[in-house]
């Protein structure tokens, strides 16, 4: 018997990355996954690695893709348990742009005196700031609505991915562009 025996575990951005490697942590204890991303292939790739589980496509600032998605895992495996909201953007033009500027410093700090600035802030452009906000934002709000829609009151908790024992029925919810954790009682 295992710590998360039979509970099912929904990950998005499963297929890559720490969100891979959570899918595999939670199935070693036991837990049924569903690993969302982004792209099919890598949460394909995710499950076939555990030999078990749900692989889906899901953009997860699409509010009405998240409600379908969620509704297919509670079809496919059962009511959601544990809901990591995982997956994350990165603005690659700005990472392309910022990444050059870095690097500069670094070479002024170790000659003494960095003159370069970044701009990482001034520069964002709207577009990039959206899509950043779409994904970590918004997809976390529409992943944890749509995990609890069908929760009983008092049966879930949202709590911290850092704690260090699993709970029942709990919800794990992280805002990773932010850095926010909120948890309730
Ligand atoms: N790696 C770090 O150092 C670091 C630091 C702080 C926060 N984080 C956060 O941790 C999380 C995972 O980071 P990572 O380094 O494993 O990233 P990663 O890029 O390796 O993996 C992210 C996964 O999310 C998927 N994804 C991207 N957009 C998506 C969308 N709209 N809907 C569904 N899936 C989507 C990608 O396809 C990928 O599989 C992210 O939220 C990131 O912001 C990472």
């Amino acid at each position: 018997m295992k710590g998360l025996d039979g509970r099912v575990a929904v990950v998005t951005g499963g297929g890559a990355g720490i969100g891979e490697a959570i899918c595999h942590r939670l199935a070693a204890e036991g837990a049924r996954i569903a690993a969302l991303d982004i792209s099919l292939p890598a949460a394909q790739r995710t499950i076939k690695a555990i030999g078990d589980g749900l692989a889906a496509e899901l953009d997860v600032s699409d509010s009405a893709a998240v409600d379908a998605a969620i509704t297919g895992v509670e079809r496919d495996l059962g009511p959601v348990d544990i809901l990591v909201n995982n997956a994350g953007a990165v603005g690659l033009d700005h990472v392309r742009r910022v990444t050059p500027l870095l690097e500069r410093q670094r070479a002024e700090m170790a000659a003494g005196k960095v003159e370069t600035p970044l701009d990482a802030l001034v520069r964002l452009s709207d577009e990039e700031w959206r899509h950043l906000m779409a994904v970590h934002l918004d997809g976390t709000f529409y992943c944890t609505r749509a995990a609890l829609l069908r929760q009983v009151p008092g049966e879930w908790e949202v709590c911290d991915v850092e704690l260090d024992e699993p709970r029942e029925r709990e919800v794990l919810v992280r805002m990773g562009a932010a850095g926010l954790v909120f948890g309730e009682g």
